[in-house]
Parts: structure tokens; C-alpha cells; sequence
């Protein structure tokens, strides 16, 4: 018996199978790279449906209430709180009751089992984010978020990507309003530039831009 009878003659196909697997693998490694490196949440335009159709045009566009109302974190912490159904409550045990929204919030209430809202913006871990360093420095949420108060629900307006965060770290004087303003959706100076470089100068705002401050 000659040696290149050892193997069964089927074997030869073996390397194609191998190879064609290997190429199988690649292509899913490469797709989940791709898809864990653009998830959805990243998207401008982003905008899921929530359980309960709460309205900011509502609430903070018609009825006028203040961001910190309800997000009343933002000033103090790294993230902005979404505010438990307590605070809904403060006019929801009488305001349209008799609503099946308004009941499934009062359920949530009864039951102490908190609303799950779907999270609109979502930065990758590995990227450092805090509020208040922002909220505190004259940044309006309007720079970020955009017109909230216009939003029958939640979309994200800005990509949240790294270039769009340094856009910014390098022109704060574009962007910087006074600091009691921070809040009000449609405020606008008659002369950004100017006020801008004032701004930035009485703050004393210097946006670092070296990778450790966003990466740590
Ligand atoms: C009456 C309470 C209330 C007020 C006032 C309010 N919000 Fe909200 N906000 C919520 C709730 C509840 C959610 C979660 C559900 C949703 O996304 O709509 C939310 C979600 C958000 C989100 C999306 C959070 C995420 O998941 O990424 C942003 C941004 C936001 N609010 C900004 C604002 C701004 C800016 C204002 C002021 C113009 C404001 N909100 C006023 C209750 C409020
Ligand atoms: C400089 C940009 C910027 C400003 C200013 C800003 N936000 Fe945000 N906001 C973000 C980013 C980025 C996220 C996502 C954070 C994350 O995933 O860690 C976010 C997330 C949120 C969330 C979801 C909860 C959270 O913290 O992840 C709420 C609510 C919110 N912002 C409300 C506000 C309100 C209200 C203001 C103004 C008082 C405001 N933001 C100002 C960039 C900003
Ligand atoms: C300052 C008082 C106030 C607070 C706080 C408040 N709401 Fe409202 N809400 C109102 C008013 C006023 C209306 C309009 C009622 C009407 O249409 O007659 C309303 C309407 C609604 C509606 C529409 C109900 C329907 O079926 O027409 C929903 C849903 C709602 N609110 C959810 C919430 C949620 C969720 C929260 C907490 C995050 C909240 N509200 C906090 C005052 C408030
Ligand atoms: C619209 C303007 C604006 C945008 C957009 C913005 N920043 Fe900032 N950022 C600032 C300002 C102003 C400061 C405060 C600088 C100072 O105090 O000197 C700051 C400070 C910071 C700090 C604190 C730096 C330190 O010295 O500790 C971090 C971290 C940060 N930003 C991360 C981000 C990230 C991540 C994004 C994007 C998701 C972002 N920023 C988007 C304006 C902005
Ligand atoms: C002002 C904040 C900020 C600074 C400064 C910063 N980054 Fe980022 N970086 C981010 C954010 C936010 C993301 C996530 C955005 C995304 O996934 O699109 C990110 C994503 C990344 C990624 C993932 C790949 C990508 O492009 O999405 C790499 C790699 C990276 N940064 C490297 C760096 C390096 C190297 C530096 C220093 C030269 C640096 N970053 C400085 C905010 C920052």
C-alpha cells in the first residue's frame, strides 16, 4: 500500500470545507465589529417609542415646565435623571385621571414598579460624559439635545460621535450662553461671537482635548 492512499479520496474536499469556514468566520467577526461599532442608539434621527406616550411639547413646550423639573440631577451629576413616577404624580393623582395612561402611571405608582422608558441617547462605555461639568459651564441642553420642548417624543438631533464632541471642546465660544440660561429652549444672542469670547473668558473655559478626557 503506497502512502497517498491513506487518506479516503473524500478527504480532499476537507481543505475546501475548512477554508470556506474560515472565511464564514471572518465575515461574522467582521459584521460584529461593524454592528456593535454603529448600534442603533448612535443614529441621528434615533427615536424609540416610549410605554407611556408622554409628550415634552406638552409638558415642557406648552405647559412651560422647566428641564430640571423632572431631570433634576442634571446640575448635580454625571447623568441627567429620568424622573421616577412620583413626580408625575405631584399633578397626576388629579389631572385626566381617566385616562388608560394616566391609569397605567398610577399603577406604576401603586405598585412601586417603575415606568421602563427606553433610553434615547446612549454613549459607548468607553467614552466619558458628565452633565453637570457642562450644564455648569454655560452649555445650554438646546446645544446637545435640541428643541426638546417641540418633541412629541424624544429623537437624538446630534450624532454624539467623537469629532461632533470636539467640534465643539475646540469652539466653545460658539456654543457658551450664560449660565442661568442654560435651560431655556429657545434662547438666541443678538451677537454669539462677541458674547461667546466674553463668555468663554469670564468662565474661564479651557475644553481640554487630549484622549484621557474622554477616555480615562
Ligand atoms: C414632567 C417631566 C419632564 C420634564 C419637565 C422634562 N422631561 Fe425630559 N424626560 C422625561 C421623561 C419621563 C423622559 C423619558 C421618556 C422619554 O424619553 O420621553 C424624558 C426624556 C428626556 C430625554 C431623553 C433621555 C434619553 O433617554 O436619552 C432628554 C434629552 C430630555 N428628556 C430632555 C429634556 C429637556 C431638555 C427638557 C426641558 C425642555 C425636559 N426634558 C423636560 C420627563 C421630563
Ligand atoms: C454637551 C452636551 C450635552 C448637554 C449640554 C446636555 N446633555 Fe443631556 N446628554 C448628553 C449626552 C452625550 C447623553 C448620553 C450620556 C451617556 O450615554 O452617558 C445625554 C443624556 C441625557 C439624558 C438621559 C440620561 C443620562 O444622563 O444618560 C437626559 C435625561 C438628558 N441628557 C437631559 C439633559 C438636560 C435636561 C440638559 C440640560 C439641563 C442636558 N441633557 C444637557 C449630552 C448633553
Ligand atoms: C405640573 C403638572 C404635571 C406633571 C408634573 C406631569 N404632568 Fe402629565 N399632564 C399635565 C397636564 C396639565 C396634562 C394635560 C391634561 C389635558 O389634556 O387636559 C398632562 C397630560 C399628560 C398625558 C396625556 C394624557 C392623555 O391621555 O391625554 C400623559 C400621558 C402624561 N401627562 C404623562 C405624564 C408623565 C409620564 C409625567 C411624569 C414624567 C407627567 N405627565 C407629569 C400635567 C402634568
Ligand atoms: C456644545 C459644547 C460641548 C459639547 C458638544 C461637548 N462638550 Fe465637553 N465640555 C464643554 C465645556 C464648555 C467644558 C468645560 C471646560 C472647562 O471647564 O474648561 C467641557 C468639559 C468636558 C469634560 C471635562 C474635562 C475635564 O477637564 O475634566 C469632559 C470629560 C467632556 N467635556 C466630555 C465631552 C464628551 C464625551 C462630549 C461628546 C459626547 C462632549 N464633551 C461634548 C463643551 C462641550
Ligand atoms: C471630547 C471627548 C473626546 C476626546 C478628547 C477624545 N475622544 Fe475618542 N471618542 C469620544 C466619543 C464620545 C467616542 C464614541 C463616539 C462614537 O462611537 O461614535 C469616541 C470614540 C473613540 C474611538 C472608537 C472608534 C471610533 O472612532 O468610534 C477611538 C479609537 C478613540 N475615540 C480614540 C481617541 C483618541 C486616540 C483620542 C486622543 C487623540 C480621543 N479619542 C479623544 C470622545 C472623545
Amino acid at each position: 500500500m503506497s502512502n497517498k492512499n491513506i487518506f479516503p479520496k473524500w478527504s480532499n474536499v476537507i481543505p475546501g470545507f475548512v477554508a470556506a469556514g474560515l472565511g464564514l468566520i471572518g465575515i461574522s467577526v467582521i459584521f460584529v465589529f461593524w454592528y456593535w461599532f454603529s448600534p442603533k442608539h448612535l443614529e441621528v434621527g434615533y427615536q424609540p417609542h416610549q410605554p407611556i406616550p408622554y409628550s415634552h411639547k406638552l409638558h415642557a413646550g406648552e405647559l412651560g415646565m422647566d428641564c430640571r423639573y423632572c431631570h433634576f440631577t442634571v446640575e448635580k451629576a454625571t447623568h441627567a435623571s429620568i424622573p421616577p413616577t412620583e413626580v408625575c404624580m405631584n399633578c397626576h393623582t388629579t389631572i385626566k385621571t381617566d385616562s388608560p395612561h394616566i391609569k397605567k402611571l398610577t399603577e406604576s405608582y401603586e405598585t412601586g414598579k417603575p415606568i421602563e422608558w427606553v433610553k434615547v441617547h446612549q454613549l459607548p462605555d468607553y467614552a466619558y460624559f458628565d452633565h453637570s461639568r457642562h450644564v455648569n459651564s454655560g452649555i445650554g441642553c438646546a446645544s446637545c439635545h435640541g428643541r426638546v420642548d417641540k418633541m412629541e417624543e424624544v429623537r437624538q438631533v446630534e450624532p454624539l460621535s467623537m469629532s461632533w464632541c470636539l467640534e465643539c471642546h475646540r469652539n466653545v465660544e460658539d456654543f457658551v450662553r450664560p449660565k442661568d440660561k442654560i435651560a431655556e429652549m429657545d434662547y438666541h444672542s443678538e451677537n454669539q461671537q462677541v458674547e461667546g469670547e466674553f463668555l468663554k473668558s469670564l468662565y474661564k473655559l479651557a475644553p481640554r482635548e487630549d484622549c484621557t478626557t474622554c477616555h480615562r
